[in-house]
């Protein structure tokens, strides 16, 4: 009884010289606080490989923000990001992903996430697009996705847009060393309903670097000081999806992957990938 109880997920391997962090976050643990494995925090090498994998991650959402434009399909965008990627000796992750078809996600107006690029589906003036794109270089992955506005869009679908970007910005403010990973996801909800709209619940942002999806599981909602201990060396996105109406989704049943609003209202979403260093975030995908 209880044999297992006392495991420890934050685990010092034999003959290594427990350091002050170590001895910091050990103490929490003890505490009840949910602390990452040990194995989730990168080496500098490893930052290094994460790091040579946003720079082109960042180049495709760069490049597709140039040419993107009304009357291109989302085919057209899946080629530019693939293309891309292998010419420079990357490999797109999503490509075969538990089975997903295409380079990249591309997500129109009511669609939140994991929109499959299509040569019948067509751009037009005043669409919203997500592009979210995720690159492995040498085994290191970097993970990003924007939003594009066709022309000119509504107000109010603007202002979605923007309010996407701002709650990227301000959960990334309130992630700080050795706080927790609700505290980012209270500050995204926040933020979101302070503008009328609201948070997707079904989908996260997650660890990610050596792995597509890892831990810590990053929630755009809930209560400070819930969730995981945030520890410097840990890499893992934030991706709040932020909605005009309601919050819930269903997924296509067409196709098995396109996520969409359940009133069918616009959605926005911006990502980036994190590294947590001594004093706050760091970008690793611009
Ligand atoms: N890039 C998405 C994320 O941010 C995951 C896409 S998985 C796919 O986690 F299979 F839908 F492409
Ligand atoms: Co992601
Ligand atoms: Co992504």
């Amino acid at each position: 009884m209880g044999m297992f109880n006392n495991r420890k997920r934050w685990r010092v391997p034999a003959g290594v010289e427990p350091t002050a962090l170590d001895r910091r976050v050990m103490a929490m643990e003890s505490r009840g606080a949910l602390v990452p494995k040990r194995t989730l925090i990168r080496t500098p090498e490893q930052i290094e490989g994460i790091k040579r994998s946003g720079v082109i991650n960042t180049a495709i959402l760069d490049l597709v923000g140039e040419k993107i434009h009304a009357g291109m399909s989302t085919l057209e965008i899946d080629e530019l990001v693939h293309n891309y990627t292998i010419e420079h000796g990357a490999i797109p992750a999503t490509l075969g992903y538990e089975g997903y078809p295409k380079s990249v996600c591309t997500s129109i107006n009511e669609v939140v996430c994991h929109g499959i690029p299509s040569a019948k589906e067509i751009l037009k003036e005043g669409d919203i697009i997500n592009v979210d794109c995720t690159t492995i270089l040498d085994g290191y992955y970097a993970d990003a996705s924007r939003m594009f506005v066709i022309g000119e869009t509504t107000p109010r679908k603007q202002k979605l847009v923007d309010v996407a970007k701002e709650c990227l910005e301000i959960g990334m403010e309130a992630a700080k060393p050795f706080g927790f990973v609700g505290d980012i996801g209270n500050a995204i909800e926040r933020h979101a309903h302070k503008n009328g709209f609201s948070v997707v619940r079904d989908l996260c942002g997650h660890g990610v670097g050596l792995k597509f999806h890892d831990d810590p599981e990053v929630l755009h909602y809930g209560k400070k000081g819930t969730g995981m201990l945030l520890v410097p060396g840990m890499v893992f996105t934030i991706e709040p999806m932020i909605n005009m109406g309601t919050w819930k989704v269903f997924i296509d049943s067409a196709d098995g992957w396109t996520v969409i609003t359940e009133d069918e209202l616009p959605s926005a979403q911006w990502e980036h990938t994190f590294l947590m260093t001594e004093t706050g975030l760091e970008i690793l995908t611009h």
